[in-house]
């Protein structure tokens, strides 16, 4: 195992996950991922950090070959993707103890079948000795989910945030050698994961103050051998500071929200409003909701189809309205045959953001002269609105 220690003592047993293309049956995986497990040798006791996915419990179980004590394993997350494999561990080491937080163990104990006497919660700050080397654990509730804690070893300034700081990318090279690649991958997965949880994050992460951290080993993804890279992105991401940056999501179906759409991408693009448009019957959804970590605009296309939007735009409307992106202004372009209740329902939709709604633009038919001097008169009040945030 020696090819897989990231710090003296301290192995990465995971697996990668090649041709994984969704999680969640929702979420593209255009790069798969890792489910990455840790195990760290002390002078008296070994602990496994985490698990794998149970389908990928082989590649875990053939890096443990031949490691006859593991004494306790720590759930830093009751998610099947780390703790599914918890059980099959349990039993190729019956004298381990599972280590968790209070909520992690009710939790654990719900979703699969582990003896409630096998298990120890931890509070808050309470450390576990392995003889010479040290985990310390550091609740961090409701990233992402409420049981989440993040483990220390201070002798190695080593941080395990468990899915905090990850990147659904699956690699063989442990560490971020591409910090570009890594950096945006794990934009991705904060939009997708933590950005609906971005003021959980924010109360949390001064827990990490005075902290020193020198290799960020996550759950997911690369490790970190420079930790500001992924700390300093995520102070920016949770900060939700804007960019001057408009996202354009949109379905067409005989051409004329297309048409709309480019043209109106275009009369942002120049007033110098950075543009992304996404065809939603086309786009990777999880690319979308990177645009709308930084982007303070959104806005929406859609032809109108039984009377509504149609339900492509209603899937991205529920998606983003489920991730809380930090949108200060929405608008839509919709065109419509004969009549329809498409922005109402749209607009509904997304009734969970607290956004300023910009009058839409909505085109019969073929748009026209006036379509086009309406999109031109949105494209205006948006810059105007950036220049209130000062973007321009
Ligand atoms: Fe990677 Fe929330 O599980």
């Amino acid at each position: 195992m020696n090819n897989r220690e990231i710090a003296r003592g301290v192995y990465a047993v995971g697996a990668i996950d090649w041709e994984r293309q969704l999680f969640d049956a929702l979420i593209p995986l255009p790069d798969g991922t890792t489910y990455n497990a840790y195990l760290v040798r002390g002078s008296e006791k070994t602990a496994l950090i985490d698990t794998v996915d149970p389908s990928m419990a082989e590649v875990l179980l053939s890096y443990l070959d031949g490691v006859e004590r593991v004494d306790y394993v720590i759930s830093q997350h009751a998610e099947q993707d780390h703790s599914g494999s918890i059980p099959i561990l349990l039993e190729k080491y019956p004298g381990a103890t599972l280590v968790t937080t209070p909520k992690g163990k009710s939790m654990l104990v719900d979703l699969m079948p582990i003896p409630e006497e096998r298990i120890r919660a931890v509070d808050d700050g309470d450390s576990l000795s392995l003889g010479d080397r040290t985990l310390r654990f550091i609740h961090f509730p409701w990233v992402h989910w409420p049981e989440t804690m993040l483990t220390y070893l201070p002798e190695e300034k080593l941080l395990f945030p468990c899915d905090l700081f990850g990147s659904h990318l699956a690699s063989d090279e442990l560490f971020a050698v591409d910090e570009a690649r890594t950096l945006r991958a794990a934009k991705r997965y904060y939009a997708e994961i933590m950005m609906p949880l971005r003021g959980a994050i924010a109360r949390s992460l001064p827990k990490l103050d005075g902290v020193e951290i020198a290799i960020i080993a996550p759950s997911h993804g690369p490790v970190y051998g420079r930790p500001a890279l992924i700390q300093d992105a995520y102070r920016h991401w949770v900060a939700a500071e804007p960019t001057n940056a408009a996202a354009l999501a949109y379905v067409s179906m005989h051409g004329s929200t297309q048409s709309m759409i480019t043209y109106f991408g275009d009369a942002l693009a120049s007033k110098g409003i950075d543009t992304e448009v996404f065809d939603l019957s086309a786009s990777d959804i999880g690319e979308l909701a990177a645009a709308l970590v930084d982007a303070p605009t959104l806005v929406m296309g859609t032809p109108t189809v039984l009377g509504g939007p149609h339900p492509y735009a209603m899937l991205g409307a529920y998606l983003v309205n489920a991730l809380r992106p930090p949108v200060r202004y929405v608008s839509a372009i919709v065109s419509y045959g004969w009549g329809g209740k498409t922005v109402e329902k749209l607009t509904e939709v997304l009734s969970g953001l607290k956004v300023d709604l910009l009058d839409p633009v909505v085109c019969q038919g073929a748009p026209g002269e006036a379509d086009f001097q309406a999109l031109d008169a949105l494209a205006v009040t948006i810059l105007e609105k950036h220049k209130e945030l000062k973007l321009l």
